[in-house]
C-alpha cells in the first residue's frame, strides 16, 4: 500500500451516493439467482464481469436492472445491504446515505415493504455491531411517469421513519427534472430531504433547471456544471454539496480517462464536492477505490483528501451534533503525521 492509499484508507469518511442495487457482485449475483430459482443472468462470475463494458449510462442501466431481478425476498435486500454496509465500515465510512429503487422492485410484483424491512433490519444491525450509521433515499426512477413516482412518494410517506430523503435517477437525457416538479414540490411538503442526479449525461443547464425547479438540498454527480461558469458560482454561493463519482464518470465515459476527470478543477473552484462510488460493483471500486484512483490520477494533495471528507459530513443529512463528532475524529486523524513519515 502506498503512504496515499493508506491515509485514504484510515480516513474516516461519509458516504453519499451509493445505489443498494449497485453494489450487487456477480457471485452474490448468481447465489441469490440459485436461491431464489430464478434465470441466471450470466453463467459465471467471469461472463458477468466482462459484460460490464459500458458505452453510457443506457448501456449499463440496463444491465443495472436485468441484475436486479435475483432480488427477491427480504433477506435478499438484507444481504446485500449488510454486504456493503460490511464493506464501507471496513474502509472507514462512518456514515452511508443509501439510494434505493422501488420501482425496479414493485414493478416485478415485490412488495415495497419486502425491500424496505431487509434494508433496514441490515442498516440497525451494521450500526449496532459496527458502529455505521445509515439513511435511506428513495430514488424515484425518471424514465418512468411522474404519476408512477408520486404512487411511490405516498407509500413512502408511509415508511417516514426509515425513509430520510427522494432522490431522481436513471437515463437524464429525454427525461428533464420539470417532468418531477410536483412530485418533488409534494416531497417537501412531506419534510423529505432532496437530491436528485443532474449534469451526469446531462449539461449544465440540467444542473440548473434541478436547482430552481426540484429546490434539492444536494446535487448528484453535476459535474457538467463545470461548463457554465455563473453556475458554478451559484452552486459555491449557496454552498450545494455534489456527490461527485469519479470511476462512474469514467466507466460511463463521462470522462476518458482519469486524468481529463474536473474534480480537482471543481475544488479548486471552491464547489462542495464529495467522493462517492454510485455502484460499485459495477465500477471497478468501492470508496476508497476511488480516493486513490482520483487522487493519483489529478495528483490531489493530503488536504484535498481531507476536505473532500470534510464536506461528505457536512453534506450528510446527520444532525449538527453528529457532524461535529465525526469532524472532530477527522480533525484529529489528518493531524497526525501521514503514515510512513
Ligand atoms: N442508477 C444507478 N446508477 C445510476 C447512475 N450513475 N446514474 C443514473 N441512475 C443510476
Ligand atoms: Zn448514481
Amino acid at each position: 500500500m502506498t503512504t496515499l492509499s493508506c491515509f485514504i484508507a484510515g480516513l474516516p469518511k461519509a458516504e453519499l451516493h451509493l445505489h443498494i442495487e449497485g453494489t450487487l457482485e456477480p457471485a452474490m449475483m448468481l447465489r441469490l439467482a440459485e436461491r431464489n430459482r430464478q434465470p441466471q443472468p450470466f453463467p459465471d462470475v467471469e461472463t458477468a464481469e466482462k459484460a460490464y463494458r459500458f458505452n453510457d449510462l443506457q448501456s449499463f442501466l440496463d444491465i443495472y436492472y436485468r441484475s436486479t431481478e435475483v432480488l427477491v425476498t427480504e433477506e435478499d435486500f438484507y444481504d446485500l445491504t449488510l454486504a456493503y454496509l460490511e464493506k464501507a465500515a471496513s474502509q472507514n465510512v462512518r456514515h452511508a446515505e443509501i439510494f434505493f429503487d422501488p420501482q425496479a422492485h414493485t414493478a416485478r410484483g415485490i412488495a415495497f415493504a419486502t425491500v424496505l424491512r431487509g434494508m433496514e433490519q441490515a442498516c440497525t444491525q451494521a450500526h449496532r455491531q459496527l458502529g455505521i450509521s445509515t439513511r435511506l433515499i428513495m430514488c424515484i426512477l425518471r424514465h418512468l411517469s411522474e404519476q408512477e413516482g408520486m404512487a411511490m412518494l405516498h407509500e413512502a410517506t408511509r415508511w417516514k421513519r426509515w425513509i430520510t430523503g427522494i432522490g431522481l435517477d436513471s437515463s437524464e437525457r429525454g427525461n428533464p427534472p420539470s417532468k418531477f416538479r410536483n412530485l418533488y414540490r409534494e416531497a417537501r411538503r412531506e419534510g423529505f430531504l432532496l437530491t436528485a442526479h443532474a449534469g451526469e449525461e446531462g449539461t449544465a443547464a440540467s444542473v440548473k433547471e434541478t436547482l430552481d425547479l426540484l429546490h434539492v438540498d444536494r446535487i448528484d454527480h453535476g459535474v457538467r456544471c463545470m461548463d457554465d461558469p455563473a453556475l458554478v458560482e451559484e452552486l459555491v454561493r449557496r454552498a450545494v454539496p455534489l456527490t461527485v463519482c469519479p470511476l462512474s464518470n469514467v466507466k460511463l465515459r463521462v470522462f476518458g480517462n482519469m486524468q481529463e476527470h474536473n474534480l480537482k478543477a471543481m475544488l479548486e473552484k471552491g464547489l462542495h464536492v464529495t467522493l462517492n462510488s454510485d455502484d460499485p460493483a459495477y465500477f471497478g471500486g468501492y470508496v476508497n477505490e476511488n480516493f486513490t484512483a482520483a487522487a493519483e490520477a489529478l495528483e490531489l494533495s493530503f488536504s484535498d483528501i481531507v476536505r473532500l471528507a470534510e464536506n461528505s459530513f457536512n453534506a450528510s443529512m446527520l444532525s449538527i451534533v453528529q457532524k461535529k463528532i465525526h469532524l472532530l475524529e477527522l480533525a484529529d486523524y489528518a493531524r497526525r503525521p501521514a503514515p510512513g513519515n
